[in-house]
């Protein structure tokens, strides 16, 4: 069943074009008007919401973060994401003007599925995103987008992570659209944007060799720090939990601009940072900050590895390695920057001799609170 992989993490990293293909199919028309046949909350309640909640834990949450940033910019909504093991631990603000967008590839986690019941009885409005169908949140919520990744095996979460991903950008698009807060053309241009992500993705699959390589030299390696902001924020995160979970290396992902707060005093000679650079044609000046960064942390000795967009040649002088990614939508990057990461972690404990697939103590789906 791994189709040839020698690993289920193998096998479903390399299906991430087809799961956010899949996961896109079917929910937009050529006009770029989404059609959301699942979302079976009244179009007048949605418009009359004033504050998203998304609730998730690990992969997923860092999933819920890039949501955030999307859904904020393009809707005006203020969205919160919480670890949904806090939420409902903490009294927090919900009532029927609140809308609950939870993230789960199972649909089993015990933490998030408390936490939606919680909001529901708050009387907030709840959609699930999620990978499995007729799974526990997403029956027990208001309405379900759900992911088509397909199966996902391995306990380190991949293409379900895309995924949800994708789900959230076309959630975001929905309630833009149904909201009146971008034009059917801006729409339209995103969609088409998402729409080039499966072939940019298989790209960067069909180049996996450099990165891969460049793993298994560092299979002594006994901490790795990522950095990365706006939406490369989450991606950096992810890039670390996988490590951790995967390689069992102390991993730790931070917003760059943390570095001068606190974690740069953490650099000295040798430790590998791995840096994910915004796109040129982003936001304001966060490109030419992150490649401060680069330099703050090399110039204490740091070992940096790049990952930035095709045509950058600005981090090449700074970076003891580079990995280039397509050019895209700065808000849609993190479909192409996550890639790179989950392929350095998986070659990384495949040259440790570990089983990505089932790693030490963890499973797939955590359905104890
Ligand atoms: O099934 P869920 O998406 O609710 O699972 C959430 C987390 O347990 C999960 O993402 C976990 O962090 C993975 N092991 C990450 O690779």
């Amino acid at each position: 069943e791994k189709d040839g992989y020698p690993s289920f993490m193998e096998k479903e990293i390399n299906e991430q074009p087809e799961a956010v293909a899949a996961t896109l199919l079917g929910r937009s028309d050529i006009d770029g008007k989404l059609i959301l046949d699942e979302m079976r909350i009244d179009a007048d309640v949605l418009k009359t919401i004033n504050k998203i909640i998304v609730l998730a834990c690990g992969t997923s949450a860092y999933a819920g973060q890039v949501a955030k940033y999307a859904i904020e910019h393009w809707c005006r909504i203020p969205t919160e994401v919480e670890l949904s093991h806090e939420f409902r631990y903490r009294d927090p603000i919900v009532d029927d003007k609140t809308l609950i967008v939870s993230l789960s590839q199972s649909g089993e986690t015990m933490d998030t599925l408390m936490a939606v019941r919680y909001a529901r009885e708050q009387g907030a409005k709840t959609i699930a995103i999620c990978n499995t169908n007729g799974s526990t949140i997403p029956r027990e919520s208001d309405a379900v987008l759900y992911t088509h990744a397909g199966p996902e095996i391995a306990v380190a979460s991949t293409k379900a992570f895309l995924a949800q991903i994708t789900a959230a950008y076309l959630l975001g698009l929905y309630l833009a659209q149904l909201r009146g807060n971008l034009f059917q053309g801006q729409i339209k241009d995103i969609l088409a944007d998402l729409g080039k992500m499966p072939a940019k993705i298989a790209t960067i699959l069909d180049n996996s060799e450099q990165i891969k390589e460049l793993a298994r030299s560092m299979a002594d390696t006994r901490s790795v720090l990522f950095l990365g902001r706006h939406v490369g924020y989450p991606v950096a995160m992810e890039g670390a939990l996988k490590l951790k979970e995967l390689a069992y290396i102390h991993a730790e992902g931070f917003a760059a601009g943390e570095l001068k707060h606190g974690p740069i005093a953490l650099i000295e000679e040798g430790q590998p940072v791995i840096v994910v650079v915004p796109s040129p044609r982003g936001r304001d000046s966060l490109h030419s900050k992150v490649v401060s960064n680069i330099q703050e942390v090399r110039a204490r000795g740091a070992m940096t590895i790049v990952i930035a967009e095709e045509g950058d040649e600005s981090v090449r002088e700074y970076a003891e390695h580079v990995f280039y990614i397509p050019e895209t939508t700065p808000l849609l990057a993190p479909l192409l920057t996550t890639v790179p990461l989950q392929l350095f972690a998986c070659a990384l404990a495949t040259a440790k001799g570990f089983d990505v697939d089932q790693p030490r103590n963890l499973a797939k789906s955590v359905t104890v609170e």
